[in-house]
């Protein structure tokens, strides 16, 4: 007979993942010495030849290992992978306790959202170190090049009616820049609304939300998150409007750092908005005073309606509002781009 899948969990694809963590956390834990085949395979459950192969697996995704099954393995450094074993004591008392991790996946989003379908619980996270169909807002795609960037989809299921799901995607912003400025106080993002994350102009990190709910409840929203955190460079035809935290700040970051960091703000943001009073309005200010470009920026939006005018600040549900030769329009849906510079 077969055993009923674990909500959220991907069985084989998981056990192999689950295998390489736990390779890494050995040869972490006893980073002076050589750690033999026998010993490995004994620690995790299989033979020596496998171990061979997932060791081949961890080089072939840049994790130094020197040796081989004769001689034994030993990590010439220590890698900066998202694994759960790394994350997990970083994230205690957080609602994210249960994460998951890809060496390649499609889209994490993807993931998340038939785990949560399955009933896998709030606070679950998906991380990869690749995605072969990252998604972004509209019919974009997510550039997720191996181990350079997070990316990131976390399940939540707010008791909150779906009209709020949009303050709940504007504090995952809030959130990240928090993230940063934690890490390093001297870079400050500019938040462009409604989930785009830019650094002297240029796109770092985007946030795409996704839900599912009836009229009056959400049953879950996906946040996903998408950070260029380490790419040195980018093809040319994205030079002019992304960037990365390398590239801006003329260091590597740890990602392992930046993504505790970001899940521990994320849950912050949440739990405010679940319990405390005032966090809403707190979340509209604070868009405010993060984002140089929600009031008084001339800006064309792109939709199923096209108009131009000035930003005139968000509305209390967390929309953009235009002023147009018109009137005010409230920006729904669509692409908002900005026209020239700031309109004082
Ligand atoms: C956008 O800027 O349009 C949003 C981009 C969101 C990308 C992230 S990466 C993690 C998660 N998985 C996806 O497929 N997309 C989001």
């Amino acid at each position: 007979m077969r055993r009923p899948k674990r909500p959220g969990a991907d069985t084989s694809h998981e056990q192999t993942d689950a295998r390489l963590g736990r390779i890494v956390r050995l040869l972490t834990d006893h980073a002076t010495v050589v750690v033999s085949g026998t010993k490995i395979a004994e620690e995790i459950g299989t033979t020596r030849s496998d171990v061979w192969r997932l060791v081949q697996q961890l080089r072939a995704i840049g994790v130094e290992i020197a040796g081989r099954p004769a001689t034994g393995y030993q990590l010439k450094s220590i890698p900066d992978l998202l694994l759960p074993d790394m994350l997990s004591s970083l994230l205690r008392g957080t609602i994210f306790q249960h994460v998951h991790h890809y060496y390649k996946v499609g889209s994490t989003s993807t993931a998340a959202m038939e785990a949560a379908s399955a009933g896998a619980p709030e606070g679950s996270v998906f991380l990869a170190e690749q995605q072969t169909a990252g998604r972004g807002r509209g019919a974009h795609q997510w550039h997720s090049a191996q181990s350079v960037g997070i990316y990131c989809s976390v399940i939540l299921r707010p008791a909150l009616p779906p009209s709020e799901a949009l303050i709940l995607s504007l504090a995952a912003g809030l959130a990240v820049h928090a993230a940063i400025q934690e890490i390093d106080s001297r870079i400050n993002p500019d938040l462009k609304w409604p989930n785009d994350l830019l650094i002297d102009g240029k796109k770092f990190c985007g946030i795409l939300t996704e839900m599912n709910a009836e009229v009056t409840r959400v049953r879950h929203i996906v946040v996903g998150i998408g950070i260029n955190v380490n790419q040195p460079s980018f093809p040319p035809e994205l030079q002019a409007l992304a960037t990365s935290l390398r590239l801006v700040s003329g260091t590597e970051w740890s990602r392992v750092e930046l993504c505790a960091a970001l899940l521990k703000s994320l849950d912050r943001e949440y739990r405010d908005l679940l319990e405390k009073p005032g966090t809403h309005e707190s979340i509209l200010r604070r868009f405010h005073e993060r984002s140089s470009s929600v009031r008084g920026r001339e800006v064309t939006v792109d939709g199923s309606d096209e108009f131009a005018g000035v930003t005139e600040g968000l509305d209390s549900r967390g929309f953009l509002q235009v002023r147009t030769a018109q009137g005010l329009r409230v920006v729904l849906s669509g692409t908002v781009r900005p026209v020239n510079s700031v309109v004082k």
